[in-house]
């Protein structure tokens, strides 16, 4: 039984400003990449989350010292005294992004011990692209149970074709490829913006790193890397979410910090939808919302296309729209398991297969009792009950903490009634 939810009830429009936190998807791979220096280095605008937390403990478990001023967002890592590359499993298991610790490992030791990682239930999740360019770097894999060893007896530069642009495996290489002696290449790459601010610091421990056509990612091999400061991009995944909590409330609302390059096509929708996004002179992006949105159809793809992560919000903004239109879902194929509890909620929205569903604007939702399967449904839920007649209560509040740091209190501060509630 679940002693803690989150209780939403109906707010009017959202107004105002807030400044939003770094990004949890850059954060977490920049930390793993800190293993590939020796020394000390500084990483701020660090979101104080519960995966964020899990890949400190990882580094610290590998020998990391790390002092953490999350209040300020500081995290100083010194790297020097690094001197294990085994994981126990139940490290691995805290979170998904723990796979990232692959590239960094093999770059250092030329060896790692890694349990398969754990995460969202959203899809199966394999890690097979990594795998397979690890073999082809020059590792002899072994896989016993959970536990997968990776031991080379000297790394090569390659040119790795991947199958899919996947982000994991993308940053895994990349992290791997920037200390082996000559040119590397990743074609197909993921060119998240996520991926670009991990290139961001590598660059500034001296890593040579272009893009090239066709979507790929060109390694020149260094000798060293040196320990950084480095601040972490904003969350887009978070302004994605405050921008849909603006609209369905009929809101107006600011965020001076958003980058709207790393989010073209999303704020492309909304304006589709009627929203108007203004691009202030002074930076960052403000929506205003339209009295009566229009429902339009959207796809998720790879960046620059819409994230698969912004998918669930999007959905609700469709869900009290007027009209009809369907969600398409490219990225993983199990990902509308928000869907039932929206159901629940009155909205109309129909499930087809894996990768779509058609949704259908209703004028009103209801508060119900909801359970968050992982961190962008949390937020898609809570979002719904701020336009649900009634009360919402959000169960699963530990996907919430995994990715949205103090969002309630930013929502609170425009307007939203929201509040963590425990129980016996
Ligand atoms: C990252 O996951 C993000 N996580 C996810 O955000 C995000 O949804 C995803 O990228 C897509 O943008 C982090 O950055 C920590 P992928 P990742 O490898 O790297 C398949 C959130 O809520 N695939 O790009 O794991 C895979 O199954 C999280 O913050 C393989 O088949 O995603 C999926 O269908 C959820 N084999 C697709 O590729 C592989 O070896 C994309 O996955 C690797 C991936």
């Amino acid at each position: 039984m679940q002693h803690e939810y989150i209780l939403v009830k109906k707010s009017g429009p959202l107004q105002g400003q807030v400044t939003v936190s770094g990004a949890k998807n850059a954060a977490l791979p920049i930390l793993a990449s800190l293993v590939l220096t020796s020394g000390v280095s500084v990483l701020k605008n660090v979101p104080h989350l519960t995966d964020i937390e899990s890949m400190v403990g990882l580094l610290e478990s590998l020998g990391a010292v790390i002092t953490k001023d999350y209040a300020a967002g500081i995290l100083v890592v010194d790297t020097t005294n690094i001197h294990r590359w085994k994981i126990s499993e139940e490290m691995m298991q805290k979170t998904r992004a723990s796979i990232v610790i692959l590239g960094p490992l093999m770059a250092r030791f030329q060896k790692a011990d890694v349990a398969f990682p754990g995460g969202d239930m959203i899809g199966a999740r394999p890690i097979d692209y990594h795998l397979k360019n690890f073999k082809k770097m020059g590792a002899e894999i072994t896989e016993q149970g959970n536990v997968i060893c990776l031991h080379a007896q000297k790394l090569t530069a390659q040119r790795f074709v991947l199958d899919y642009p996947s982000v994991g495996a993308t940053q895994n290489i990349l992290m791997a490829a920037v200390l082996i002696p000559g040119t590397s290449y990743i074609v197909n790459a993921a060119i998240e913006p996520e991926v670009m601010d991990l290139i961001g610091i590598l660059t500034k421990m001296g890593a040579q790193i272009s893009l090239e056509y066709p979507a790929a990612l060109k390694i020149v091999g260094v000798e060293k890397l040196q320990p950084v400061e480095y601040s972490i991009m904003t969350d887009r995944l978070e302004v994605g979410s405050l921008l849909i909590a603006a609209a369905i409330t009929g809101g107006n609302v600011y965020l001076p910090n958003a980058c709207a390059d790393d989010m073209e096509l999303f704020l492309m929708k909304l304006e589709e939808m009627g929203h108007q996004i203004i691009h202030e002179a002074a930076g960052g992006i403000r929506l205003i919302a339209s009295k009566n949105p229009q429902a339009v159809s959207f796809k998720t793809a790879p960046y620059p296309g819409i994230a698969t992560d912004l998918q669930p919000l999007l959905m609700i903004a469709q869900a009290v729209s007027q009209g009809k239109c369907e969600a398409i879902e490219t990225v993983f194929e199990n990902r509308f398991l928000h869907v039932p509890y929206l159901q629940l909620m009155g909205a109309q929205m129909q499930v087809l297969g894996s990768h779509k569903a058609v949704v259908t604007g209703v004028k009103k939702l209801q508060g119900a009792v909801v359970v968050a399967t992982d961190i962008r449904a949390s937020c898609a839920l809570v979002l719904a009950g701020l336009v649900a007649e009634g009360s919402t209560m959000v169960y699963g509040v530990s996907h919430w903490r995994r990715g949205y740091e103090d969002l309630d209190e930013k929502l609170r501060s425009l307007g939203a009634h929201i509040e963590f509630v425990k129980h016996l």
